[in-house]
C-alpha cells in the first residue's frame, strides 16, 4: 500500500493533513459525501486526503468519473483490502475480493442472474408473486400510518431468497425476521465511526471490546444461516434440473473438480450469497422508501404516474417488463426517484491496479479511489437546477424517454453493480404495482421530510406514511 505522510509533487492536491490522523477531521462522517462534495469546489475534481495513514483520491464529476471507472476501467478494479472486511470475509465473494478470483466469481454470478432472469422460473414472475403479498400486507393497514420499513426490506429481501434459496418466506416466518434483523445490525454497525477505527488502528482495535466484536459474531450466524440452507439443497439437488443459484453453484463445484484454477468451492459459496443479500436488500428497499416519500411530497406527479399506469396497464393485470416501454412517466419518474436518492453517495472504494494519469496528475499503484457519485449525479454541468426533483429531465419534448449519461446511480466500468439488471427490473416492478393498487400520503397534519441518515446507503429518516387503496380494488 501507498503510505507515504507527504503529498507526492505529481499528486492530486487536497486539504492540509494532520500528522497520523491526516484528514480524519476534514471530514464530517455524518454527511461524508456532502464534504467530499464540497471539497472540489475548493481542490478540483481529483483531489486527494490522507484517512490515517492511507492515502485517498476522490473523483467528483462525470467526465472524470467516466474516465476513470470506464476508459481507465483496468487500472481501477480492484478493491483496497480493508482490515475489516478481510476477518470477516476472508477476499473470498464477489463485493470485496479482487483478480482472478473476483472475475471467477463474477462471471458466474452474472450468468446465473441472466438465466434466472429469462429461465423458466423468471424472477419477473417471483417479483409479481412477492406483490401480491406485500401489497395485501400493507392493505390490511386500511390507510392507517405506518412505518414501510420492515416490510420493504421483507418484500425486497424475499426476491433475493427466490433467487438464491429457491423459495420465499412468509413475513411471520421467525428464521427470515431473524435473518433479516441480523443484517440490519450487521450493516449499522459496519456504517459507524467503529468501522473506519477498525480499518485505521486494526492491531488495536482486534483487542478491544466493542460493537466490531458483535458485527463478526453476526456474520458468523448469517454464514451458519446460509449453510444450513446449503445442507437442505444438497439433500435434494439435481444437476438437470437447477432451481436457484446455490443449485447452480454445486453444480459449478462439481464441473470444475480437479481444475487447480477454479475457486468455486462450499466457502465461497457461502460468500457470494452472503454478499448478494448485503449489496442486493438494503439498496433496492431504501430507493423504495425514497419513492414513497417523493411520491407523498408531489401529489400531482404521483396522479400522473397513476394516471399512465391505468391507461396502459388498467386494474385487471399485473405490470410487466413489456410495459416500461409504454409508460415513459413512470420510467422517468423512477430515474429521477433514483437519481435524487442517491442511494450509493460514494459508490463502493476501488484501488489503482498500476500508476495511473488522471488529468494532470499521476496517482501510484495501491492508491485508494473513492468515485463520489454525488458528485455525478447532481453534477451542474450535466443538470440543470439539479437539487430539483424533476422527472421532466428524462423527458423530451414528446414525452419520450430519454436516457442520459451522467446517470450512474450503479456506477459504471468494470466493477459496475452487478446486480443493476434485477435491480431495475424489482424497482419498476414493485413501483408500478404499488402506484397501481396504492395512493401514498403523509399522516393528517404531518409534511413530507426529505431528510437523510447517512449509513451504508442513504436512507430517508424514519417516517410514517398513509397507503390508502384505489377505488377499483378497496
Ligand atoms: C456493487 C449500486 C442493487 C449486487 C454496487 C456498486 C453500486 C451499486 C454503486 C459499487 C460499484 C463500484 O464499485 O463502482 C446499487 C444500487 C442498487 C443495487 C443503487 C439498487 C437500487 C443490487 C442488487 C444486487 C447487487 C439487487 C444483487 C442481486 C451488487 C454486487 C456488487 C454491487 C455483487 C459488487 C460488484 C463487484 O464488486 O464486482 N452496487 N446496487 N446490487 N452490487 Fe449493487
Amino acid at each position: 500500500d501507498y503510505v507515504k505522510t507527504r503529498r507526492p509533487s505529481s499528486f492530486p492536491p487536497g486539504p492540509w493533513a494532520l500528522p497520523f490522523v491526516g484528514n480524519i477531521f476534514t471530514v464530517d462522517f455524518n454527511r461524508t459525501h456532502e464534504t467530499l462534495t464540497q471539497l472540489a469546489e475548493t481542490y478540483g475534481d481529483v483531489y486527494s486526503l490522507r484517512m490515517g495513514q492511507t492515502w485517498m483520491v476522490v473523483l467528483n464529476g462525470f467526465q472524470i468519473v467516466k474516465e476513470a471507472l470506464v476508459t481507465q476501467g483496468d487500472s481501477l478494479a480492484d478493491r483496497p483490502i480493508l482490515p475489516l472486511q478481510v476477518d470477516m470475509f476472508r477476499n473470498l465473494g464477489l463485493v470485496f475480493s479482487n483478480g482472478h478470483l473476483w472475475k471467477q466469481q463474477r462471471r458466474f454470478s452474472l450468468s446465473t442472474l441472466r438465466y434466472f432472469g429469462a429461465g423458466r422460473k423468471s424472477l419477473e414472475h417471483a417479483i409479481l408473486d412477492e406483490f401480491t403479498y406485500s401489497g395485501k400486507n400493507i392493505a390490511d393497514l386500511k390507510g392507517k400510518p405506518f412505518n414501510p420499513n420492515l416490510i420493504i426490506s421483507k418484500t425486497v429481501s424475499n426476491i433475493i431468497c427466490s433467487l438464491v434459496f429457491g423459495h420465499r418466506f412468509e413475513y411471520e416466518d421467525e428464521w427470515f425476521i431473524e435473518l433479516i434483523k441480523r443484517f440490519d445490525s450487521a450493516l449499522q454497525i459496519e456504517a459507524s465511526i467503529w468501522a473506519q477505527l477498525y480499518n485505521s488502528f486494526p492491531l488495536l482495535m482486534r483487542r478491544l471490546p466493542g460493537p466490531h466484536h458483535t458485527v463478526q459474531q453476526f456474520w458468523g450466524e448469517l454464514r451458519d444461516m446460509i449453510r444450513s440452507e446449503l445442507i437442505e439443497h444438497k439433500k435434494d439437488w439435481n444437476p438437470a434440473e437447477p432451481r436457484d443459484y446455490i443449485d447452480c453453484y454445486l453444480t459449478e463445484i462439481q464441473t470444475r473438480k480437479g481444475d487447480a484454477e477454479s475457486t468455486f468451492d462450499e466457502e465461497n459459496l457461502v460468500m457470494c450469497t452472503l454478499h448478494l443479500f448485503v449489496a442486493g436488500s438494503e439498496t433496492t428497499s431504501t430507493t423504495l422508501r425514497w419513492a414513497f416519500l417523493y411520491m407523498a411530497k408531489y401529489p400531482e406527479i404521483q396522479e400522473k404516474v397513476q394516471a399512465e399506469i391505468d391507461r396502459v396497464i388498467g386494474q385487471s393485470r399485473q405490470p410487466s417488463m413489456m410495459d416500461r416501454a409504454n409508460l415513459p412517466y413512470t420510467d422517468a419518474v423512477i430515474h429521477e426517484i433514483q437519481r435524487i436518492g442517491n442511494v450509493v453517495p460514494l459508490s463502493l472504494r476501488h484501488s489503482t491496479t498500476r500508476n495511473i494519469q488522471l488529468g494532470d496528475y499521476t496517482i501510484p499503484k495501491g492508491v485508494v479511489i473513492i468515485p463520489n457519485l454525488t458528485s455525478v449525479l447532481f453534477d451542474k454541468r450535466e443538470w440543470e437546477t439539479p437539487y430539483t426533483f424533476n422527472p421532466g429531465r428524462f423527458l423530451n419534448e414528446e414525452g419520450k424517454f430519454v436516457k442520459r449519461a451522467a446517470f450512474i446511480p450503479f456506477s459504471a466500468g468494470k466493477r459496475v453493480c452487478l446486480g443493476e439488471n434485477l435491480a431495475r427490473m424489482e424497482i419498476f416492478l414493485f413501483f408500478t404495482s404499488f402506484m397501481q393498487w396504492f395512493t401514498f400520503s403523509m399522516p393528517a397534519g404531518m409534511k413530507p421530510v426529505l431528510d437523510y441518515c447517512f449509513g451504508v446507503t442513504l436512507a430517508p429518516t424514519p417516517y410514517e406514511i398513509c397507503a390508502t387503496l384505489g377505488l377499483v380494488l378497496a
